[in-house]
């Protein structure tokens, strides 16, 4: 069974593939954790609850005493009761005072796990509810837990409920509290900018508080929603590994603290710096679901658990195993200037190269010369394109590939016919000028009717026009924060409502479209987050497409996302490096695949190897989809970079290795395989080597590169029965 409950203890057991989580309910009431780690029996784990009270401690109203609320291991941590650790939750109660005290009110044990209402979530796995209420004010708070038997993560969430009989404004609703015994900690998480996404960043945890966070409006290019706490000793194979990745897209803060008393308390969800939520009575709050991934194997170990868990669990289910689209995107290559002779020229040069899709970005619609107008409006620039679309998707057609179009729907020009007529629609205060960010705003994306002006709008064109693949882009951040919608005291609700509106488009759009792929995408990789790939099975990657570049900003992407989420394309080299055109398509087909460069300036040869590189890749396509993924070298601290991935039934394997520069020295460096079968007789044909797993996970391999700067090699990985 998933979910035990122990009576004689109070103890309630999580065990999932590989992890067990434990807490129990003390003689106070309340929620106390006991362990998070490797699989574990069922043993009465109280021993480990150990009270020291300090003469400073404050003890819970009333009883004097007792130990105080500081020295329990907190399910959900609370603040005004002597608790001085970050608290989870801050309702202001009707008399203004902001108290609660979320002790055991009951649990139920879900074998389906419920949905939740406008916000997208894991499916599957068995659920734990556990309710805690205030006995004063009634205010209670849901937590939910759900393991899984296919995967080492608990996922976790909190539900607040206005019990009282007058209204409660939560100040703070984070998604859950966790306790970690000991303090001998690093901080991991991944910060960036525009075409710099996600670096590692690994801090030692002081004593105090670390913050990971976003008040963007969007999950953001500069911090990633996601935190691990690892030891100092932890490796990429070695060591234990806590992540936490939010599954949110709009402003969250996620937090570490190193507390006096020696324990760590990560915490963390809705970014509660410009946060309230005003409940009614009988009113409750869903908070964001969070995904907490356990390893005893090192980094790769956690993120393997965060791959398999988003790809059987929360990836847009009609799409994360499927083949993707091989695209050829005109951005690069056009930027706003095209016409249709020069788009039909194009296509005309993929033809018979693999790639099977043509997509059309920005500057099909309005009046869109350039970034200064026309977003918004979403007709045909016939100016540009003679006779609107369908006589370049009939084009396209015809070559036998499939058409695809750039939208960015959550966003207006000054200069556009739908900010003259609706300017209200755009984010802004009455009385102030509005922030620019691209020379464009925002939507109010809170408001109903500006969400079924988009619909309507994009469903127009979806539903007149046989498209078959959207890159959904977003290219700018939220300012403002105001709505014309609400009144003034329920402002500070503008963040969350704002995903929650982008979420009711998503549904709307992409889940009404099932004919269409959807990509996502925002300004590159400023929206790469595990709640856009409930709807986007792939996202943008990153607007820097160059392969140097690309192998850190992948590598870091990896941390938490499943190759197949990262939509990755070979370009021109953008930085004046001469980077061979094998080596970007090797590190393109680490993800989702394509091309975003001028294919009628490639020669003859540069064709062939694009119809290689397809083959290649649609040979290897599922292990990209559907392999467990070993990072063998790190770019970010070495002159290689490498990604191994394997099937999971370990038949089949994929490695790639680069090498950024040559080395005069010419030092043969090996690189030992992971993750195959030990005793299954594998060949590398492109090596001639046979060997077992065994011997090519200890000894290694010599990967053979040109003597050149910035090349990689690709090797196949097969076990002896599977070639057969
Ligand atoms: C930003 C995206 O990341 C690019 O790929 C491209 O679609 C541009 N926007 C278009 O404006």
């Amino acid at each position: 069974m998933a979910i035990t409950y122990e009576p004689n203890t109070r103890t309630f057991f999580l065990d999932g593939a590989g992890v067990s989580y434990a807490f129990h309910i003390n003689d106070a009431g309340y929620a106390e954790h006991l362990y998070w780690g490797a699989s574990i029996p069922h043993d009465d784990l109280r021993y480990t609850c150990c009270r020291q009270q300090a003469c400073w401690h404050i003890t819970p109203p009333g009883r004097d005493g007792e130990p105080s609320y500081q020295s329990y291991a907190p399910e959900l941590a609370f603040f005004g009761t002597g608790d001085y650790r970050e608290p989870a939750v801050l309702p202001e109660n009707a008399a203004g005072d902001r108290l609660c005290e979320l002790l055991y009110a009951g649990h139920e044990i879900l074998p389906l796990k419920p949905a939740m209402a406008g916000m997208p979530s894991m499916d599957g796995g068995e659920t734990l509810v556990l309710h805690l209420r205030d006995g004063i004010t009634c205010f209670g708070a849901d937590l939910y837990y759900t393991v899984y038997d296919d995967c080492a993560v608990i996922a976790r969430r909190a539900v607040y409920r206005n019990g009282a009989d007058a209204p409660v404004t939560l100040r703070r609703a984070y998604s859950f509290s966790l306790s970690v015994p000991g303090r001998d900690y690093e901080v991991l998480s991944l910060y960036g900018d525009w075409a710099a996404e996600r670096r590692i960043q690994r801090t030692p945890l002081p004593r105090g508080v670390v913050a990971v966070d976003s008040k963007r409006g969007m999950s953001s290019h500069t911090m990633n929603p996601f935190l691990a706490l690892v030891s100092p000793e932890t490796t990429e194979s070695i060591g234990e590994a806590m992540g936490v990745s939010l599954v949110y897209s709009s402003s969250f803060v996620l937090k570490a603290e190193g507390t006096t008393s020696g324990e760590t308390l990560v915490t963390g969800g809705i970014q509660d710096m410009d946060f309230s939520w005003e409940l009614a009575p009988g009113e409750v709050f869903e908070t964001p679901e969070v995904v907490l991934a356990y390893s005893n194997t090192g980094l790769g170990g956690m993120s393997r658990a965060f791959h398999r868990a988003f790809r059987e669990h929360l990836i847009n289910k009609r799409q994360v195993k499927a083949r993707r689209p091989i695209v050829i995107n005109s951005w690069e290559a056009t930027y706003f200037s095209f016409d249709l002779p020069k788009l039909k020229a194009f296509v005309d040069a993929v033809v018979g190269t693999g790639i099977d899709t043509f997509v059309l970005d920005d500057g099909w619609f309005g009046k869109r010369d350039d970034d200064t107008s026309g977003l918004g409006d979403w007709v045909v620039n016939t100016n540009k394109l003679e006779g609107g679309l369908i006589p370049l998707i009939n084009h396209v057609h015809s070559k036998g590939l499939k058409f695809g179009l750039w939208f960015e729907p959550e966003m207006v020009n000054e200069d556009s016919d739908l900010f003259r007529s609706h300017p209200d629609y755009a984010i802004g205060v009455p009385g102030r000028s509005r922030c620019y960010g691209r020379h464009q705003y925002v939507l109010d994306l809170t408001r109903q009717e500006v969400r079924d002006h988009i619909v309507e709008a994009v469903n127009h064109i979806l539903h007149t026009h046989p498209i078959d693949y959207v890159k959904w882009d977003f290219n700018r951040t939220v300012t403002e924060f105001w709505s014309c919608g609400r009144e003034p005291r329920r402002q500070a609700e503008f963040a969350h409502r704002f995903a929650l509106g982008l979420y009711d488009l998503c549904r709307r759009i992409v889940e009404g479209n099932p004919q269409v792929v959807f990509e996502g995408c925002s300004g590159g990789g400023g929206r790469f987050d595990p709640a856009m790939l409930a709807y986007f099975a792939q996202i943008w990657t990153s607007d820097d497409v160059d392969a140097e570049e690309r192998t850190r900003i992948q590598y870091g992407t990896s941390l938490v996302y499943p190759l197949s989420a990262m939509s990755c394309h070979v370009s021109a080299c953008p930085y004046g490096r001469s980077i061979s055109f094998e080596t970007r398509g090797h590190i393109a087909a680490l993800g989702a695949t394509g091309y975003e460069l001028d294919p009628t300036h490639l020669s003859t040869k540069e064709l062939e190897q694009v119809s290689n590189l397809t083959v290649a890749y649609r040979e290897v396509q599922e292990l990209i989809l559907d392999g467990d993924l070993y990072r063998l070298a790190d770019p970010f601290t070495g002159n290689r970079f490498s990604f191994f991935v394997v099937s999971p039934d370990k038949e089949r394997a994929l490695l790639t290795v680069y090498r950024r520069l040559v080395d005069p020295l010419h030092q043969v460096e090996r690189l030992c395989l992971a993750g195959l079968a030990p005793d299954k007789i594998y060949t590398i044909p492109e090596l001639g080597i046979q060997a077992t797993g065994a011997t090519l996970m200890r000894v290694g391999l010599i990967p053979v590169f040109p003597t050149e700067d910035f090349r990689s090699v690709q090797y196949t990985v097969v076990a002896i029965d599977a070639t057969k």
